[in-house]
Parts: C-alpha cells; sequence; structure tokens
C-alpha cells in the first residue's frame, strides 16, 4: 500500500479544477507538494492558497506538451525536495470536433492529454526507480478513455491512449517499488469547460458549457474527486471510477465485443 505522509508529490495542471482538488488533499495527507501548472496567475494563486493552510509547496510553470519543460520540472522538483514518490500527469484539456475536423484541434489536444503525459512518465520514472523508494504515478485519462464519446474525437483518442499507458505500466512496474493507477472521471464540476484560455494562437471566447453540462446527477467536485483518488490508491485500485455507471457501460461494450455488437453509445446521468 503506498503511504502518503512526509512524501513528495508531483501534480500537473494543478492550478486548478481535479489537480488542485487533489494537491489540496494530499498536503492534509502530509504531502510536500510541486504543482505544476501553465497558467502563471492561476499557478500562483494555488500555490498561495495551499500555504496558507501550512502546506509546503513549489510552484513551477511547464507546458506539459513540451518535453523540455517536463524535464526541467523533474529537475526543479527533485533539487528542491530531494526526491518524488507521487506523480499525477494531470494535466488535460478538450476540444468539440469530429474525427475528421479539426487538424490544429489534434495536435493541441493529443499534445498535452497523451504526450503530456508519456513526457511525465519518461521524465519522473526512471528517477523514481534510482531512487528505490516507493513510488505511485496517477495517471488521469477519463471515461473517455473506456468509451468513445462523439463530438470530442481527440480527447476520445488521447485518454484512450492514457488507459493503454497506465495498463503497460502497471506491467512493466511488476518486482519494482512503483506502482500506477488511471483515473477515469465522468463529469466534475471544474474549469475544462474553458480549456481553450490557455490555447496559444486563437482569440478565446470564454464558453463555459460548450463542452459540458453546467449541473447534473452525476456532477462532483475536485474535493470529492480528491477523496475518492485517496481511498483507492490506499486500496492498490488500478482503475479509480468515481462514477460507477461508467464501468457497468465499459462492461456492456466488453460483452459487445464478443458478441458481435456495436460500440456502446456512452451516456451522462442527468
Ligand atoms: N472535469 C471533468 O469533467 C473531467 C472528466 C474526466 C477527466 N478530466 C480530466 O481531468 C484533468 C484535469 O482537468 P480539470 O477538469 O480539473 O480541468 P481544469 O481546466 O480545471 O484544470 C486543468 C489544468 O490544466 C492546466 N493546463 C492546461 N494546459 C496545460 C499544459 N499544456 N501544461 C500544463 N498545464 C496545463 C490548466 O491551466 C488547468 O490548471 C484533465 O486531464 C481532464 O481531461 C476532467
Amino acid at each position: 500500500m503506498f503511504e502518503f505522509s512526509d512524501r513528495v508529490a508531483v501534480i500537473t495542471g494543478g492550478a486548478s479544477g481535479i489537480g488542485l482538488g487533489l494537491a489540496s488533499k494530499l498536503a492534509e495527507e502530509g504531502m510536500k507538494i510541486v504543482l505544476g501548472d501553465i497558467e502563471s496567475a492561476a499557478l500562483e494563486r494555488a500555490c498561495e492558497s495551499l500555504r496558507s493552510s501550512g502546506a509546503d509547496v513549489l510552484g513551477v510553470q511547464c507546458d506539459v506538451s513540451d518535453k523540455a519543460q517536463v524535464e526541467a520540472l523533474a529537475i526543479t522538483a527533485y533539487e528542491h525536495f530531494g526526491n518524488v514518490h507521487f506523480l499525477a500527469n494531470n494535466a488535460g484539456v478538450v476540444s468539440r470536433h469530429k474525427a475528421w475536423e479539426g487538424p490544429d484541434d489534434w495536435d493541441w489536444v493529443l499534445g498535452i492529454d497523451l504526450m503530456g503525459v508519456i513526457y511525465g512518465v519518461q521524465s519522473f520514472v526512471p528517477r523514481m526507480l534510482a531512487s528505490g523508494e516507493p513510488g505511485h504515478i496517477m495517471n488521469t485519462a477519463s471515461t473517455a478513455g473506456l468509451l468513445a464519446f462523439p463530438g470530442i474525437a481527440s480527447y476520445n483518442v488521447a485518454k484512450r491512449g492514457v488507459v493503454a499507458l497506465s495498463e503497460t505500466l502497471h506491467h512493466e512496474f511488476a518486482k519494482t517499488a512503483l506502482s500506477v493507477s488511471v483515473l477515469c472521471p465522468g463529469i466534475v464540476d471544474t474549469n475544462i469547460g474553458t480549456s481553450e484560455r490557455n490555447r496559444e494562437g486563437i482569440e478565446y471566447k470564454p464558453e463555459p458549457d460548450k463542452f459540458l453540462p453546467s449541473e447534473g446527477k452525476e456532477n462532483l467536485t475536485p474535493d470529492e474527486v480528491a477523496e475518492i483518488i485517496v481511498d483507492e490508491i490506499r486500496r492498490d485500485i488500478f482503475w479509480i471510477l468515481p462514477h460507477k455507471h461508467y464501468g457497468q457501460q465499459a462492461l456492456e461494450q466488453a460483452n459487445r465485443r464478443i458478441s458481435g455488437g456495436t460500440p456502446v453509445m456512452p451516456h451522462i446521468e442527468r
């Protein structure tokens, strides 16, 4: 079982939403925190707020789609705290487009949601293995990593890739001191609906309801998700599904695979 207390966590996309909720929970559990995020003002605010609750926090501006910046994040984290025991590859964005649309959207979303996670693994895992100490990687996918939602093609592909990468790591971590989990939430009340606020080269117009329903039966808060994450990692759970009904839908999908059926159309509980 992974022990959180007196250890060091790095969280990408930690200035908002699930990442910030997790940072706050991990600080409560006695961890020292490195927050990486592309958005500098939000990062500063998040660090200040965590420090005011007594947390030991370092903020590092980092664009996870840039391999060199993720490597710099690792170097800074190890220089500052000496070691890293927990990595949440959490930064993510979404863009609405069909599979045959949005050439720039594919590059933007896959660069952050998939390559960002791969860069995190490449920069941190060798260092974590070399330390010989227990460590945990939590990759944030989505229910979109299990089932394909129409209209967010690049997000589905990136998140399915994150699930595959996490399953691979699980096998490759056998007989090491490292473990891995993959977070697959449904709807969480965060700023993901305004992802394009951090996108270069576009004129950003706030449309918070463009991607996600603003309220519904299944909406969870980031703090609720953070509680679930810590509980599930304590229980060595690999697939962390805060919304269990998606597990049932994924099961139906698996059954259809062997019965010759078509893919399940995922449904959100409203
Ligand atoms: N909110 C949901 O309903 C939901 C559901 C399933 C999965 N997720 C996943 O949860 C993760 C966190 O998203 P959230 O919902 O908390 O959204 P959010 O927008 O509140 O937080 C995402 C954070 O990532 C940061 N970020 C964006 N691009 C970045 C980059 N290139 N480099 C570093 N940081 C970057 C943002 O500045 C922000 O602080 C994402 O991977 C998202 O796909 C969210």
